[in-house]
């Protein structure tokens, strides 16, 4: 499949990497600057599988977008990109903020990051996924045997069980998590994480799962 990762840094690049190395994947990287040593060195990573170009560029190019930008850059992301109507787009977003305490959320109980990206997002699918555990959870899943939860929330029930298939090619245990409003509850279970990583002594080398009865 054809896909476009907006921002290639932690998130996209880990993305990138494992979607082309697991599931052969073409990657399109959206950037500001294609030509970034970083970019480069990524890109070359990837051998044949990966190129980068301008946001616009590559939405055109992916049959799904994952946009991985900071918070703060995902509107202009967004824009930048152009019409997007009819593409999918996977949010991977958390609306960080930092405050006294360190991290927290700059909104949450009612409106959500995945729910603002729609409506920039004029005319796309927008699923909420790939945002509740670090990135270097997202190339290694697999813990001991065990896979961690990934969740998908959004609204287009037709497009969803190819977004929970591409998901799981990363190696997760995919739960659909309900409509896109419900980003409002996967970007606070991000936020335990990311206290429990940085703050309560988990480190990032941990994730969730699910038990089943
Ligand atoms: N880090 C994690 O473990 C983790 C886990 C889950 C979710 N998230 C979320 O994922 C997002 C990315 O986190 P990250 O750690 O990967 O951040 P990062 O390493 O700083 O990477 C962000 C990427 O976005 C690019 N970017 C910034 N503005 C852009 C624009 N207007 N158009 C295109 N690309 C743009 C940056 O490019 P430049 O290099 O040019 O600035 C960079 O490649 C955040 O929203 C974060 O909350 C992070």
């Amino acid at each position: 499949m054809k896909l476009a990762i907006i921002g290639a840094g932690n998130v996209g690049g880990s993305l990138g990497a494992a979607w082309a190395q697991k599931a052969g994947h073409e990657i399109f990287f959206g950037v500001r600057d294609p030509q970034a040593d970083k970019t480069k060195a990524l890109v070359q990573k990837l051998g044949g599988k990966a190129r980068a170009g301008t946001a616009a560029e590559a939405a055109r190019f992916g049959e799904m977008i994952v946009l991985t930008t900071p918070w703060i850059a995902a509107e202009a992301a967004i824009r930048s990109m152009g019409d997007l109507s009819g593409k999918i787009l996977l949010d991977a977003t958390n609306p960080l903020v930092m405050g006294p305490d360190g991290l927290g959320l700059e909104i949450g109980h009612s409106i959500s990051a995945g729910e603002k990206v729609q409506s920039w997002a004029k005319g796309a699918s927008v699923f909420k996924t790939l945002n509740t555990t670090g990135f270097g959870n997202m190339a290694e899943p697999v813990f001991h045997g065990v896979k961690s939860v990934m969740f998908v929330a959004g609204d287009d029930a037709a497009n969803k069980p190819k977004v929970i298939a591409v998901v799981a090619q990363l190696g997760f245990d995919v739960i659909d998590a309900g409509p896109l409003r419900n980003a409002r509850l996967l970007e606070a279970h991000a936020m335990l994480w990311i206290d429990l990583a940085l703050k309560r002594g988990q480190g990032r080398d941990f994730a969730f799962a699910v038990l089943r009865r």
